[in-house]
């Protein structure tokens, strides 16, 4: 569910008619809804009440710090990947005990900011890395908590792209190795080992997988309390697929993961770590765009808008369907055409939608692509020169810019010319 619905005939951001948002801020642009954002916060929340846990907003599906403090006010914490998002999150309010890093990649100098700085945990990728989190906790003078990310060798069933936990991916340890692992971690002065973290892919649409691979994450915690280890905290990744169309099947509902989570692991006592990005942001975002001309190709018409694979790549990118709706509510009765729904951006790839029925439209109509929050904005580029475009947050009946168009002057001095020319 999400507060993005007609009323009168104009398409609106919980009481804020899209269109007057366009007229603020141009065309394209993003736009959020609190509400939303908030709901599908509390819907994950409410679904571990009764076990100990901590709700991380993966920050890489939306990464605004508008968005980020919404949701830490809420109680959120958050799940970073890198130095940037660590840094984004403490500039939002963020306190670093609730902030826990992933990522196979950190750098000697992400691991010191965020030590330094305050940090919930690390997750751990690899023994490389272990070693270097203990180098710099050392330097440091503290102990670093950290989980193993471990690799269920589970098929999550989703796209190649975006599946993360069989062993032939980057992520994880083999969770054949863990006890060797484990013991190593133990081992080192400026590391204390507090739980296992696993996640295996994004846009899940069943529990199965999920299923598998908590399961075996319930054993493994019975095999390292067994050795030894103190293992107490959980982190279970994110991963719950949304609905994409209004017509496909639902995917499982948070309340239903919720209940999963506490059959496979609450015997375990655990406190449990969610890291959920896309089912928070996805269904709270639009992208506006406006039609800048309709062009009659062979068999077939185009509507070209001034939205591109820039601003939103999972088309081009993964395949991704959005749908994509009139901001003006056709009247009831008017024949739908099919459209191809294309960019400005040189490259076929620049397809939104083949053959896309949609009510006739003409230039400078507006048009929304929905399910655009999550993995949208922090995707985009400036591909072509075309600026980034506005983030828009909606509360209400109030908007606000949260980030602003850069001018084309701004895009075209961070050049710098080097002396010789
Ligand atoms: N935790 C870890 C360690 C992750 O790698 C991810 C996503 C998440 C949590 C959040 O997963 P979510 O709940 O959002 O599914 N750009 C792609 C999605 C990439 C997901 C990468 N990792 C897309 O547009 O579909």
């Amino acid at each position: 569910m999400d507060h993005f619905l007609y009323r009168d005939g104009a398409l609106c951001a919980e009481d804020v008619p899209v269109a007057e948002i366009a007229a603020a801020v141009g065309t394209p642009f993003y736009v959020y809804s609190t509400a939303t954002l908030l709901r599908h916060f509390r819907l994950f929340d409410e679904a571990l009440e009764g076990t100990e846990h901590l709700v991380c907003f993966a920050m890489k599906a939306a990464s605004n710090q508008a968005i980020l403090q919404t949701l830490a006010q809420a109680g959120a914490g958050m799940d970073v990947v890198s130095q940037g998002e660590y840094l984004r999150a403490k500039a939002a309010g963020v306190p670093g005990d609730k902030i826990v890093f992933s990522g196979v990649g950190k750098t000697a100098e992400e691991i010191r900011c965020a030590l330094s700085g305050g940090i919930r945990q690390f997750n751990v990728e690899s023994e490389p890395e272990m070693e270097v989190i203990n180098a710099v906790a050392l330097e440091l003078g503290t102990r670093a908590p950290i989980t193993i990310r471990i690799n269920p060798d589970v098929d999550a069933k989703t796209h190649a792209k975006i599946a993360t936990g069989k062993s032939e991916n980057k992520f994880g340890i083999p969770i054949s190795r863990a006890s060797e692992v484990y013991a190593h971690a133990a081992s080192l002065p400026g590391l204390e080992v507090i739980g296992i973290d696993v996640h295996i892919g994004s846009q899940l649409t069943e529990l199965a997988p999920f299923e598998a691979a908590y399961q075996k994450v319930a054993e493994l915690t019975e095999t390292l309390r067994a050795e030894g280890h103190d293992i107490r905290r959980l982190d279970l990744g994110g991963g719950l697929g949304i609905p994409y169309t209004r017509s496909n099947e639902a995917p499982p509902l948070p309340v239903e993961y919720g209940a999963l989570i506490k059959r496979t692991l609450g015997h375990l006592g655990c406190e449990i770590e969610i890291e959920p990005g896309r089912l928070i942001a996805g269904n709270a975002g639009l992208m506006v765009s406006k039609v800048i001309y309709v062009k009659s190709g062979e068999g077939r018409d185009f509507l070209i808008i001034d939205g591109a694979m820039n601003d939103l790549i999972r088309p081009a990118m993964y395949e991704a369907h959005h749908d994509i709706v009139p901001v003006i509510e056709p009247e009831p009765g008017v024949e739908s055409q099919p459209y191809d729904i294309v960019g400005p951006v040189c490259e076929s790839g620049d397809t939104f939608a083949k053959q896309r029925e949609m009510p006739p439209l003409a230039a400078g109509d507006l048009i929304a692509f929905r399910s655009a929050g999550a993995y949208g904005a922090v995707m985009s580029s400036e591909y072509n020169s075309r600026p980034l475009i506005p983030e828009v947050l909606v509360h209400g009946d109030q908007f606000a810019v949260i980030r602003r168009r850069p001018t084309f002057d701004e895009m075209i001095n961070r050049d710098t010319i080097p002396e010789w020319l």
